[in-house]
């Protein structure tokens, strides 16, 4: 299988062949698509046919949407997307954790910054299907001058071209970029962005979430959550990679620097995300992500208070058939509970 095969390639190797193999054989189409009734929800004005999404970080550049929703994907968050193009960090720099169903990347934002991006994102526009919801994903160049521009800069050259926008403010490979979660900091942020949608007609009505670390402790996420429920805010994505390491590692790579992701996140970003519907009385949407693997443990995330769910690493491992047979247990968990949406699920667990 073509996924046994990708494995033997180093990491990033690949990832490129995959984007080109996935991008000169679009009629891989609909034959994986399925729809299901008790998975489509209304979140924050925007239709969702189901509640799983891809994870920014795979599509950087906007170059395969069409082919991630033939897959049966929700939606499909693009980027990180920075104001220029940047390469990133030496290679190697994304490690197989095989044993661990793991990996880890010090990428730190490769990608062919906004200008590329909006021109991909126009054309996929050109046939795009309402049911396909994008997210567009920012962040800051590494060389800026003043992070909060760089931000304002890509919600409004990218903004209109997108569903929702997330702010990556968590990523761990962008020195100082996990600084800007800090209360104060945050706040401003958030507070200028909201501003720029303000002056901007297309923009007002475009969802903002804000995506952040496994890395926060109590106090951070107090504030995080205080924050956003006194600045109005649309939504958190819980969570990004995290430095830490797992006593529980045990692939040789456990060391390399950089985010680890996949199973080994599973629950620590499930226990922050319970945290954080707590925190914000179920009042703020949430994406879970973090190691989700199967229908069940995305439904941990949603009992744990996510309305969405994204996942990344286990596509690397078990390929796109992934997508469906998640779909199909989901539907099957919610049905056994006795729920007849998905929606009537978020923030259950006991
Ligand atoms: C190779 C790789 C690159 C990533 N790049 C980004 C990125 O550019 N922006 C971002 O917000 N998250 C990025 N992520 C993090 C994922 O979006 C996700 O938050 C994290 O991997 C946890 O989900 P998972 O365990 O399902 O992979 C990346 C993850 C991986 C594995």
């Amino acid at each position: 299988m073509l996924i046994n095969l990708l494995r033997l390639l180093p990491p990033e190797t690949a990832h490129t062949l995959t984007i080109k193999l996935l991008r000169s054989n679009i009629s891989l189409n609909s034959k994986h698509k399925q729809l299901f009734k008790s998975l489509k929800q209304k979140i924050l004005g925007i239709n969702f046919k189901n509640p799983i999404g891809l994870a920014a970080g795979f599509d950087k550049n906007a170059e395969v949407m069409s082919q991630m929703f033939s897959y049966g994907f929700g939606f499909v968050e693009i980027g990180t997307v920075t104001p220029k193009i940047q390469l990133g960090n030496e290679k190697p720099r994304i490690f197989r954790l095989i044993e661990d169903e793991a990996i880890i990347n010090h990428l730190g934002f490769n990608n062919e910054g906004s200008e590329k991006v909006l021109s991909n994102i126009k054309s996929f526009y050109k046939n795009k299907d309402i049911n396909e919801i994008i997210g567009v994903n920012i962040g800051k160049n590494k060389s800026t001058q003043s992070d909060i521009d760089d931000y304002l800069y890509c919600v409004e050259k990218l903004g209109m071209y997108s569903d929702y926008i997330t702010i990556n403010i968590s990523s761990p490979n962008t020195p100082g970029l996990r600084d800007l979660q800090l209360r104060g900091r945050i706040e401003l942020l958030v507070k200028k962005i909201q501003a720029k949608q303000s002056e901007i007609e297309g923009l007002i009505k475009k969802p903002i979430f804000i995506k952040i670390s496994p890395d926060l402790n109590d106090e951070q996420l107090r504030d995080i959550a205080l924050m956003s429920l006194a600045n109005n805010v649309n939504g958190l994505i819980i969570s990004n990679s995290t430095t830490k390491r797992p006593d529980t590692l045990i692939s040789s790579y456990k060391n390399e620097l950089g985010g680890l992701s996949g199973k080994p996140i599973f629950l620590n970003s499930t226990i922050l995300l319970k945290k954080m519907y707590s925190l914000t009385n179920g009042q703020i949407t949430l994406i879970g992500v973090g190691g989700v693997s199967s229908g069940h443990e995305c439904y941990e995330k949603i009992k744990a208070g996510a309305s969405l769910v994204q996942l990344y690493t286990a596509l690397v491992y078990q390929g796109p058939k992934i997508i469906n047979k998640i779909l199909k247990e989901l539907d099957t968990l919610i049905l056994i509970d006795g729920y007849k949406n998905v929606s009537e699920a978020i923030g259950k667990s006991s």
